[in-house]
């Protein structure tokens, strides 16, 4: 690309990002109390999926002894990535808009030791029958090009107010405690501005074996918790 190219290209970007982060601002501004109530209502979605997940951790320390959960992680999407992906994918700049199209507004990251109690547990909380799937992606069984790897669920699950049930959309993100580790630090690359395109490729390359001995690693650690299981 030719300079001037670059810059006219620059410029557009510039122009697109910052109209439409106006367009979206005055769209906050204009609806300050319902995108708050918004907000809480995704906040009381987060509690509801969170306290699934613990009353299923509780339940199988008291069956089984073991805890099939490390760790919950849960976020309410930025408002500054909000109008970014308002933006990127193009819909109208209302509240009833986002509600029905974005569907991470509300993430909860579940981090597990072994695979096997990642799909243990995506069973155990789809099968309750308040809950709805949306949609599914499977980047365990299928990874990312890069080596990512995580179960994705979209779900639906009411919360319960004074006069009324609303239905709520919550991306789940289910993962091994090595594939949070691998995640975070591809995230980093993802995010680094300053770097030439030659390391960007070295290390996009590094990552990916990083991805699979990792993938490896967790196979073998199930391995031997079975072996282990089958000799108690
Ligand atoms: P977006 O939600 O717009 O990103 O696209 P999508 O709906 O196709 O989402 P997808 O289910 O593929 O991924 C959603 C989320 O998963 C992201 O916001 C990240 O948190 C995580 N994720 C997906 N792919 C990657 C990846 O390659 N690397 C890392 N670090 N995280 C990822
Ligand atoms: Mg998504």
């Amino acid at each position: 690309m030719e300079l001037r190219d670059i810059i006219i290209s620059k410029k557009e970007e510039f122009f697109r990002e910052h109209i439409m982060t106006d367009e979206f601002m005055d769209m906050l501004h204009k609806n300050m109390e319902p995108m708050k109530t918004l907000i809480t209502y995704y906040k009381c979605a987060i509690m509801e999926i969170e306290t699934k997940f613990k009353v299923l951790n509780e339940e199988f320390s008291l069956e089984y002894d073991r805890n099939p959960i490390e760790s919950i992680k849960s976020r309410i999407k930025s408002t500054e990535s909000l109008a970014k992906k308002v933006r990127d994918k193009n819909i109208p700049i209302n509240i009833e808009s986002i509600e029905e199209n974005i569907h991470d507004i509300a993430g909860v990251r579940v981090v597990c030791s072994f695979p096997e109690d990642i799909y243990m547990l995506a069973d155990c909380l789809l099968k309750q029958d308040d809950i709805t799937l949306i949609e599914k992606k499977d980047y365990i069984k299928n990874p990312k090009a890069n080596g990512y790897r995580s179960l994705h669920l979209i779900i639906s699950v009411p919360i319960f107010l004074q006069n009324e049930k609303k239905n709520m959309k919550v991306e789940v993100q289910l993962r091994t405690i090595a594939m949070d580790f691998w995640a975070s630090l591809e995230h980093k690359l993802r995010y680094k501005k300053k770097i030439s395109d030659d390391i960007a490729a070295q290390l996009a390359y590094e990552l990916k074996d990083c991805a699979e001995k990792s993938a490896q690693l967790d196979k073998h650690m199930q391995d031997i918790r079975e072996q282990l299981s089958k000799l108690e």
